[in-house]
């Protein structure tokens, strides 16, 4: 196979060997690398070159003067290129507009060739894939996940299988919250209640302990606690010393701590397997045995200083420090993320570190970054970032709540979807009379659909922005959600089906059709996937990949209603254009995390 140069850049390449032949009297040293960007209408034709306008105070001349002199050498160059190589031409036109931006529309039989060779995942390796760690999801233990989970869930599991898509080697950690004083109060307040016998805690016939009760009852246990640890004062002594003979490995506690974990775990990972995400647990108490010497380690190296009792790292560019060490010589939340971020560098190899939770832990994450850079735990070569996000917000605008004003269980939210994606394949199917799924199957397909759609709807809002939940509107078919992808999807995959004896690896073969408007503008927006993923690689926003994967399936659906697929005398050409369709919007939605269906 030849080497994979993505469209973008193959153009780019054109343009400025053109421009660099046009000003070859100019020192080179004097031409700058040019840049060019989607044409953000078709009439302006495929891509815009803005950049005759910085070129005019280099060469002190007039931009649209340039923009003319160039637009003709790269006509030149493309013609001559196209003549020693025995290639067809790059363009099909190019235009100078207004003061000097130049619009390039690309030659159709360019446009098929560079299809005909697309090698989709191929073309998205990043070159500068190594190791990554993604920290994502990170309930708490004996709390339920909620609403503000899913989020920070859903964003981090398509985050880390993009990374995966571009080449890199990913760990999803799941950096759970099973560590510090909540637990000394608990364990104080079970042990005391006489509480430590009961079944439901220590798991004894264990079939018959109903998971998600056991967890509302640890969650009723550490309500009260938390009630007798702010209002008796013996009682939150006494759960601190629990804290510390917890960490000094007091067997019992520990068991117990144990089994508390273990009914919160089993209630995560059945919200996991629901929404298909792969992770690894590392909690907060994987890094117990380190915290000591990375505080001794950032003593030593002399950024730590004692303040008030408490040992903190005073940063210039911050107004507050970042705290390692509480006055009452307690670790906590902060102690554990530079030690982790010092494990995940020193063990893990990881070059890319990648945070995602609310935008109100910013301040932390901005913090325990300039701690590590200041500490020389990470150099250039690594890459910190927080990936914030907004809030779930419900139908009044305000703060996502159930009808009762409690803060919504993720579980109860998926449910609802799954509920509701069933209801309307129900009536979907009396009203075109199709035949009655199996129970099993009409389950998967609910599943399915309602799970995509509430991943979709978070996924395709700009992650720092706060959405609007509504279930009528991720469930629509019309719009940009899951539910019109999948259906642009199975109707592809219908037409490739309705090409009998023509299997896949066949249709792979054809040159694809490029001749009609509407097959040139799914052709250019197949061969933009590159650009798509590497937009969103970039800035982390899921959106951009959603919005590309919305684009592409209206390209599809544009395509659909005006060209003949199957019997026409381009049926084959065609069939190629529906073909990598699919494998495009297929590899768009897993990414995602979408789980399409087989029909609608
Ligand atoms: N457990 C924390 C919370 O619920 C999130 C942890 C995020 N990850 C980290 N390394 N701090 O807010």
């Amino acid at each position: 196979m030849q080497k994979q140069i993505i469209l973008k850049e193959e153009v780019l390449l054109r343009a400025q060997s053109a421009l660099e032949a046009a000003f070859s009297d100019a020192d080179s040293d004097d031409i700058p690398r040019v840049e060019l960007t989607q044409a953000t209408k078709s009439h302006f034709g495929h891509y815009q070159c803005n950049s005759a306008m910085s070129l005019a105070k280099i060469f002190k001349k007039n931009p649209r003067e340039i923009a003319l002199a160039w637009s003709d050498a790269m006509i030149l160059y493309d013609q001559n290129h196209a003549q020693t190589t025995k290639a067809c031409k790059m363009f099909e036109k190019i235009e100078v507009a207004g003061p000097g931006f130049i619009n390039i529309t690309l030659s159709s039989p360019f446009l098929s060739a560079k299809l005909k060779e697309a090698a989709w995942q191929q073309m998205c390796f990043d070159v500068h894939a190594s190791t990554a760690v993604v920290d994502y999801s990170s309930p708490n233990i004996a709390k339920q996940m909620h609403v503000g989970h899913l989020r920070s869930t859903i964003i981090g599991e398509s985050l880390r299988r993009l990374l995966t898509y571009c080449g890199w080697s990913v760990k999803g950690v799941n950096h759970v919250g099973d560590w510090g004083t909540q637990f000394g109060m608990l364990i104080t307040y079970i042990c005391e209640e006489g509480l430590d016998t009961e079944d439901w805690l220590l798991g004894s016939g264990k079939d018959s302990i109903d998971s998600a009760l056991a967890l509302e009852n640890l969650m009723q246990l550490y309500r009260s606690a938390r009630v007798s640890f702010t209002e008796d004062n013996a009682f939150a002594l006494r759960a601190k010393k629990a804290v510390v003979d917890l960490q000094s490995g007091n067997t019992v506690l520990r068991a117990l701590w144990e089994r508390i974990c273990e009914i919160s775990r089993v209630d995560f990972s059945k919200i996991y397997k629901m929404l298909q995400v792969e992770i690894e647990e590392k909690g907060e108490s994987f890094y117990q045995s380190m915290l000591a010497p990375t505080v001794k380690d950032l003593e030593e190296r002399g950024i730590a200083k004692i303040s008030d009792g408490a040992l903190c790292v005073f940063l210039p560019e911050f107004k507050i420090p970042y705290m390692l060490r509480k006055s009452d010589g307690g670790y906590n939340y902060d102690t554990t993320d530079i030690a982790a971020l010092r494990y995940r560098v020193d063990h893990e190899g990881a070059k890319r570190l990648i945070y995602v939770t609310d935008a109100g832990q910013k301040l932390h994450f901005d913090l325990l970054f300039a701690t590590a850079k200041a500490a020389g735990y990470v150099t250039e070569q690594h890459r910190l970032e927080h990936v914030g996000f907004g809030l779930v917000l419900g139908k009044d605008g305000k703060k996502f709540k159930t009808r009762e004003g409690e803060t919504e269980k993720l579980i109860d939210l998926i449910s609802e979807a799954v509920l509701r994606s069933k209801k309307m394949i129900v009536e979907r199917q009396s009203s075109v009379s199709q035949n009655e799924l199996e129970n099993s199957e009409l389950a998967e397909r609910a599943r399915r659909i309602g799970v995509s759609a509430v991943k979709y709807a978070d996924l395709s809002n700009d992650r720092m922005s706060d959405y609007q939940f509504s279930y009528d509107k991720m469930l629509a078919f019309e719009g940009n959600t899951a539910i019109f992808l999948f259906y642009s999807l199975v109707r592809a995959k219908s037409i490739l089906r309705k090409l009998k004896n023509c299997s896949y690896s066949e249709i792979e073969t054809f040159a694809p059709s490029c001749e009609q408007p509407s097959e040139i503008q799914l052709v250019l927006a197949l061969l933009q996937w590159p650009e798509a993923i590497a937009l969103t690689r970039d800035t982390l926003a899921p959106h951009r990949l959603a919005e590309y994967l919305y684009q592409l399936a209206c390209n599809f659906n544009h395509f659909f209603r005006d060209c003949k697929v199957h019997g026409d005398a381009k049926e084959s050409a065609r069939a190629r254009l529906v073909l990598e369709t699919v494998k495009v919007l297929e590899a768009g939605m897993h990414i995602l995390g979408l789980e399409p269906v087989e029909s609608m």
